[in-house]
């Protein structure tokens, strides 16, 4: 039954691809899109249930339906944040400013700063303060238009510490219409006490790995690959442990430098690999029409001052499914816009206005193991929506700054409308 209609005169962007896949090539650029459309949702289900320019007929639908009038406004799926570390305790705006200054990411992560500054903070932090951090990172992604988001650990490098958490994550999870996917990331970083023992600390994340899985709390695992983290051998003998547990794997790859990260994800059938700004050409042409993923992190060289990016122009030519992502982390990208990021994938990627909503959205989806449920707008997709207050939908990477978000729907919850957010994380249902 049809109990939230959406009516509208305007686009439609539905990014249905009849071949499931992600977009690749010139179909990046194919919003697929429906002038004047009626949109069904199901409350029970979550799910859209009727795309069609026809009135749906009365037997569709629920007596006590609602309808939202969406006049000549853009609607489109929700966005989906495929890179996001989502919970973590203490502020580094005193490193951000200090780059401002000269300092750079690199000399401020080996004088001990970056994300070991953050793991202190993390672990003082109770499971319920960092839920509440989680609340209020959740409320600001919502804002922004995100239905689903990943919640990466690894900011607290000890197996207690990791699984809490994790467990902070399941509990957002059961108090958020949207989705969160988790992924594991203990190897986020060698803890200093490890410096000299780095063997020790590859094995205590491989002996967690069981625990993660018995309490149900990743569905990923994630290895950060660089010459600051930890080294392609390491970072193979954790995923494959990884692997043979069931986790679907995802990789921080050649960020500054083509370190071999692609080439080992790609050998493990990784779902993704992410930020990419320093791959070489080598690796580009054997990622081309595979299956996984290239998540692009624009926002974390613009928030750095490091004046590189992801060669996406030349990984789309190349046939390679590209992503975007926020990346959201206290030290290389405070930003919840995937609008910004938006932005910035054309001005700094130069990447086509259509292109950067596949990548935020369907390919998105791809890239968290989603593709088959979310990032388009069909019956059966989960009823994660988003409408604009333009009719442009260019708008979105134009507005810097201004929130041109009005709807947010979220397994068919209304969780922001009219511009407003509502005051719970779980929204509320279309019909009483
Ligand atoms: O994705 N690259 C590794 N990790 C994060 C940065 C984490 C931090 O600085 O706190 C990232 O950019
Ligand atoms: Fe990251």
């Amino acid at each position: 039954m049809i109990s939230l209609l959406l009516r509208t005169k305007g686009p439609v962007l539905t990014l249905r691809e009849p071949h499931h896949a992600p977009k690749r090539g010139a179909l990046l650029g194919d919003l697929n899109i429906l002038f004047g459309a009626n949109i069904g949702i199901d409350a029970v289900s979550g799910k859209v249930n009727y795309v069609s320019p026809q009135e749906p007929s009365p037997n569709l639908m629920n007596p006590s339906c609602a309808v939202i009038d969406c006049g000549e406004r853009v609607v489109m799926p929700g966005f989906v944040d495929c890179h996001n570390h989502l919970l973590w305790a203490g502020s580094r705006a005193h490193e951000f400013f200090a780059r401002c200054h000269g300092a750079t990411y690199q000399e401020i992560a080996q004088a001990g700063g970056g994300i070991l500054y953050t793991r202190e903070k993390t672990l003082e932090a109770t499971e319920d303060e960092l839920v509440a951090t989680g609340r209020r990172h959740l409320r600001l992604l919502v804002d922004n238009g995100v239905t689903t988001v990943e919640a990466k650990s690894g900011y607290a490098l000890t197996p207690e510490g990791e699984l809490t958490v994790l467990r902070a994550v399941a509990r957002l999870q059961r108090e958020f219409a949207g989705t969160i996917i988790p992924t594991y990331l203990g190897a986020h970083a060698i803890p200093p006490e490890f410096a000299d023992r780095r063997e020790e600390y590859v094995q205590q994340v491989i002996d967690t790995l069981p625990r993660v899985r018995a309490e149900k709390l990743a569905e990923f695992c994630d290895v950060f690959v660089d010459p600051l983290a930890f080294t392609v051998d390491e970072g193979r003998r954790i995923l494959t442990a990884a692997k043979e547990l069931g986790f679907q794997l995802k990789l921080h790859a050649d960020e500054f430098g083509d370190d071999g990260g692609t080439a080992l994800g790609l050998e493990l059938g990784a779902v993704s690999v992410d930020h990419l700004a320093g791959i070489g050409n080598g690796s580009i042409a054997p990622l081309s029409d595979t299956m996984t993923v290239a998540v692009l992190l624009p926002a974390t060289m613009f928030f750095t001052n490091t004046p590189m990016q992801a060669p996406a122009r030349k990984m789309i030519d190349a046939g390679v499914a590209i992503a975007l992502a926020t990346d959201l982390n206290p030290g290389s990208s405070l930003v919840f816009s995937p609008a910004f990021v938006m932005t910035l994938a054309c001005l700094q990627m130069q990447m086509g206005c259509d292109e950067v909503i596949n990548a935020h959205v369907k390919n998105a989806a791809f890239a968290l193991g989603r593709g088959y449920t979310k990032g388009a707008l069909a019956p059966g997709m989960d009823a994660d929506v988003v409408v604009l207050d333009t009719d442009d939908y260019r708008e979105l990477g134009y507005y810097i700054g201004g929130d041109n978000i009005d709807t947010v729907i979220a397994r068919g919850r209304i969780l922001k409308r009219g511009g407003k957010l509502g005051d719970s994380l779980m929204g509320e249902s279309a019909v009483s």
